[in-house]
């Protein structure tokens, strides 16, 4: 019988999640297949429990708008996920369905890919949603501070409080504050890293910047998990002042080689969901 990985979110038709594990599946020769269901809000709790926990399905990728909410309707959810309080991957383990969050995984192992170890290093995050969170609860365990910056004020102060309390025996400065002109070139003039996991950038506004090009300077590194454009107007104008740049793509591919993992006890084939995916974005220009 072939298991089936679904995405659920609303909207979900223009993911590329299905094409990288249907090309990962096939390259290994399992018996998966994956497939992109629009789920709407009120629809969520009926599609987990007469859906997901069918013995054909092996479990699911989560996405906006359904990340937090479908907490609520998992048998088991890992501990770090839930103090991220977002669920990116379910495991239909025989009927009992387990969360986990992949996101920050992803983008630690993406970030320490081009960047090398992360200790003694003072990462600048901008935004405080749920990419920020998961990114955030894995690298404050290897930093030496972190920023978080966000436009609603109050959600950076609580990321950063929620963040001090996970990691109260490592000696890791935490700040949060607002998203303010001034704040970010305080802020900028010494990071190591400086993360954007805010949609300021993304397909189609992508004229705007989260960061003013004076702000950045060839000591750091900028990372923009957006993946649409690869070529942000952010990461241009950090690659012209001669910065180290990361886009959002390999953060993407790894977040879904550990649910790839985690559904099949299987590595994934990363080279070829690499291929997959800048050729499908390459052809969407
Ligand atoms: P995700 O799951 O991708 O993190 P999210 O939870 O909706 O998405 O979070 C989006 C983040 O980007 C938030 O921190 C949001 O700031 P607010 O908390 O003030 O809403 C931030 N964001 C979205 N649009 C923005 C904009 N135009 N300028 C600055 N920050 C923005």
């Amino acid at each position: 019988m072939t298991k089936i990985c679904y995405l659920i979110g609303y909207p979900v038709e223009h993911s590329l999640s299905p094409v990288m594990h249907n090309s990962a599946f096939q390259k290994l020769g399992l018996d998966y297949s994956y497939e992109a269901i629009p789920v709407e809000p009120q629809c969520l709790r009926a599609f987990v429990e007469e859906t997901l926990r069918k013995p054909k399905v092996r479990g699911a990728n989560v996405t906006i708008p359904h990340k937090v909410e479908v907490i609520k309707f998992l048998d088991e959810v890992d501990s770090l996920a839930v103090e991220i309080g977002a669920v990116n991957t379910i495991v239909n383990d025989k009927g009992v369905l387990k969360g986990f969050n992949t996101d920050g995984i992803g983008a630690l192992r993406a970030l320490k890919e081009v960047y090398g170890p992360l200790e003694g290093k003072k990462i600048v995050l901008l935004g405080s949603g749920g990419a920020a969170r998961a990114i955030g609860y894995y690298l404050v365990r290897e930093v030496k501070a972190m920023v978080i910056l966000n436009r609603t004020e109050s959600k950076a102060l609580a990321l950063a409080n929620d963040l001090k309390r996970s990691i109260f025996r490592f000696p890791v400065e935490i700040l949060g504050a607002g998203l303010s002109e001034a704040r970010l070139i305080k802020e900028l003039r010494d990071t190591d890293v400086v993360i954007n996991t805010t949609p300021v950038g993304m397909y189609p506004n992508v004229k705007n910047s989260p960061i003013h090009k004076s702000h950045l300077n060839n000591k750091m590194m900028v990372f923009d998990i957006v993946y649409n454009p690869l070529r942000t107007k952010l990461i241009i104008e950090a690659t012209n002042v001669g910065a180290k740049t990361l886009n959002g793509l390999s953060m993407f591919v790894y977040q879904g080689a550990e649910a790839f993992k985690l559904w099949t006890s299987r590595d994934a084939p990363i080279d070829l969901m690499i291929q997959v995916v800048s050729e499908a974005l390459e052809g969407d220009r």
